[in-house]
């Protein structure tokens, strides 16, 4: 019997060496080191560098792996492998604002599904493209850890619960129009490198904005209040038997 796998990562692939544009510059690389000077082994800071490098290129650009290469002492193949292997970094350059949609099992029976055919009908582009305009990107994401709010959206990682078409409309419209747009839990929405930038490890102090918990997360909460439920204190847990801890 023979069938036809088919992958939802349309990104997979190289790196897009045609374009060799980068606006890497001296400030760059000196931020590139301030982050690999935080970690003892220099290479743990490859992911947070990666993001420095998506905030000033929009994209994993030619350059941004050579930069990284160099300044971690691995080769260019080490960092293009990290590189491919997460989805959170882009080949091709992302839009202003870099819109997922979850359609992992929850959220696509929750209407998920429905809700990525419709963005990309009001988008007029498909699935990890990005609008002439350069304002909006779109990708299917994984589920997001979100699901008692599903179907859930993202902006520049942020989270958009509870989603309809009509209010990922008035969502994309408001993005589209530079309007003020706020997440769901989360803080303002910025642009895409901006946000970027902060998973680089440059906060830009909206940590604190926005509610950072959702009554549906809250619910069980209330729920073991209500009726006096503790968890148990782990002090007070009578360590395994020997033979147990072995099994
Ligand atoms: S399935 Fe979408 S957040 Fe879990």
């Amino acid at each position: 019997m023979s069938g036809h796998f088919t992958t939802h990562f349309d990104e997979s692939g190289d790196i897009d060496h045609s374009d060799q544009s980068s606006q890497i510059n001296e400030q760059t690389m000196v931020e590139l080191r301030q982050i690999a000077a935080r970690y003892p082994q220099a290479r743990s800071a490859l992911l947070p560098m990666l993001h420095l490098v998506q905030s000033v290129d929009g994209r994993i650009s030619p350059k941004g792996i050579e930069a990284c290469a160099e300044l971690l002492d691995i080769t260019t193949a080490q960092v293009s492998g990290v590189a491919t292997f997460y989805t959170m970094y882009k080949r091709r350059p992302a839009g202003q604002h870099h819109v997922g949609v979850c359609t992992t099992a929850l959220c696509a029976v929750m209407g998920g599904d429905a809700l990525i055919a419709h963005v990309q009908r009001k988008l007029g582009i498909g699935v990890d493209e990005t609008t002439a305009d350069g304002k909006i990107s779109l990708e299917r994401v994984e589920c997001n850890a979100a699901c008692d709010f599903a179907p859930v959206m993202m902006v520049n990682w942020e989270f958009m619960d509870n989603m309809t078409p009509e209010k990922a409309d008035e969502l994309l419209d408001a993005l589209a129009n530079d309007e003020e747009v706020h997440s769901s839990r989360g803080a303002r929405i910025t642009s895409w490198r901006e946000a970027e930038r902060v998973l680089a490890g440059y906060p830009d102090g909206r940590s604190d904005e926005g509610p950072t918990a959702g009554e549906a997360s809250l619910l069980g909460l209330r729920i073991a209040e209500e009726n006096g439920w503790r968890a148990p204190d782990p002090d007070s847990v009578p360590a395994p038997a020997p033979e147990e801890e072995a099994k």
